[in-house]
């Protein structure tokens, strides 16, 4: 998966309940993550987030980026890689994030057009929720372990 466009099931973002913002978005979108889109035309980075957010976040470093904006925004839920042991992971996920859910089985994403991979993503992945309304949907959704995360020195 050497590409950005990699699409969140929509079986994963049906049991999540609505969001108002997905500040990283492809330009064009087979179906809707959220009330408002940005896409890298808008550089979601850099803009102002609002609401309920939901971010599956570009790979590679910039992943570092877009999830220390996500656990200072402090609404929302995060779709990454499960690599709970990296830097990424403790300075904004188990120092800052309320819980992380743990996928049951691998997904498989979408390309742009919709279609779903036939190879699944290689990895163990979660969902991380930052505010209680988020770490509440995580417990309803059924879509694996919950662990609340312990209020731990960073
Ligand atoms: C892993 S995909 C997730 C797409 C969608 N949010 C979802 O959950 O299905 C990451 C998306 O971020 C977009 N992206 C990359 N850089 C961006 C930027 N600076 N601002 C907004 N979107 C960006 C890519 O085009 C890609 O569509």
């Amino acid at each position: 998966m050497k590409n950005d466009e990699w699409l969140t099931p929509p079986e994963i973002m049906a049991k999540l309940g609505a969001f108002d913002l997905d500040p990283c978005s492809p330009i064009n979108r087979p179906w809707d993550t959220a009330r408002r889109h940005f896409t890298v035309t808008d550089d979601g980075l850099s803009k102002e987030w609002f609401g309920r957010v939901w971010m599956n976040p570009p790979f590679g470093r910039e992943a570092t980026r877009w999830m220390k904006k996500m656990a200072d925004h402090g609404n929302g839920i995060a779709l990454i890689p499960a690599r709970t042991e990296t830097a990424m992971f403790y300075e904004s996920v188990w120092t800052r994030a309320d819980a992380v859910l743990f996928l049951k089985g691998r997904p498989h994403f979408h390309r742009v057009d919709g279609s779903r991979a036939s190879f699944n993503s290689g990895a163990p992945i979660c969902l991380v929720a930052y505010g209680q309304r988020n770490h509440a949907a995580l417990l309803n959704s059924g879509l694996g372990v919950v662990v609340a995360v312990p209020r731990i020195a960073a």
